[in-house]
């Protein structure tokens, strides 16, 4: 048998490696629904949206589709790995979406957006306090008045009702190779935070060729406490709902949680 050629433990999330794969793994995620409900977000609550800054941007996932809608689109992501494949992405398209290299609790774009999005639990990476009012504080920032911020959020109702679990997810790819992701979470109640341990097996031909750990801290939200946040950095209207169900009352079974304020 082959030796492991390649075995890394990242201290940074959304790594090289991680981010390779990223699109793989979410390949089965339906973004074109998830602008869907983003669009019905802006006709419901603002009727006259053009102009959005994608907060966590990641790989375009969203970008993409909303600029192809015909929205002027600006991306921010931490990850240049991310951001590298985002703007590739853009550029086979032909689309002409700025990304932008930025922590999203403290970067100044000088401009304002008629909305502001930050999807795919972007907010539960900013796990401390000081963090999330900093998020709040750069999305108001950056919104004209009335402008809404959309989010979607771990509910840590849901957190601490159904427990995070141990998973695994595997991704065939062409050329005999596979993609294997095991994910080890670790709920902390008292710090409100899940430490989501990821472990990437890339194999080809049956052989283990790499190998990459990364360690997500995730952190769970309760419907006041976002609202107390959204309210000290200048938004008037907070509202909850399901992910992708804005009919529906949020409850405990809802793990992702789409918050909805105006500024
Ligand atoms: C789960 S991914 C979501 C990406 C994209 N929004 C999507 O839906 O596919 C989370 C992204 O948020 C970015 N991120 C997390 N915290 C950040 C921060 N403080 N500043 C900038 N980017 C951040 C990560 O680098 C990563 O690309």
């Amino acid at each position: 048998m082959k030796k492991i050629i390649s075995r890394s433990n990242s201290t940074r999330v959304f790594g090289k490696e991680y981010a390779l794969s990223y699109d793989y793994f979410y390949q089965d995620k339906d973004y074109e629904k998830e602008c869907d409900f983003i669009e019905s977000i802006f006709k419901k609550f603002s009727g006259n949206v053009k102009t959005i800054l994608d907060l966590g941007s990641g790989t375009g996932g969203h970008a993409l589709i909303l600029a192809k809608r015909g929205y002027y689109v600006m991306g921010v992501d931490r990850s240049k790995e991310m951001l590298e494949i985002a703007k590739s992405k853009a550029k086979k398209e032909n689309l002409s979406i700025e990304f932008i290299h930025g922590n999203i609790t403290d970067i100044d774009l000088h401009q304002k957006f008629d909305a502001i999005i930050s999807m795919f639990a972007v907010i539960s990476y900013q796990t401390t306090n000081s963090a999330l009012a900093g998020g709040c504080k750069v999305a108001s920032k950056h919104l004209v008045s009335d402008g809404l911020f959309l989010f979607d959020c771990w509910n840590g109702s849901a957190v601490l009702t159904e427990k995070p679990t141990v998973r695994v997810k595997k991704v065939e790819l062409k050329d005999n190779k596979k993609i294997i992701r095991f994910t080890d979470p670790i709920l902390n109640t008292m710090n409100h935070t899940v430490e989501t341990r990821f472990k990437i097996w890339k194999i080809e031909n049956d052989h283990l060729i790499d190998e990459t750990n990364e360690s997500h801290f995730m952190r769970f939200f309760f419907p006041q406490e976002i609202r107390y946040f959204l309210e000290i950095a200048g938004f008037s209207e907070v509202e909850f709902c399901p992910f992708l169900e804005l009919e529906k009352t949020l409850t405990e079974h809802d793990w992702n949680m789409a918050v909805i304020a105006r500024r």
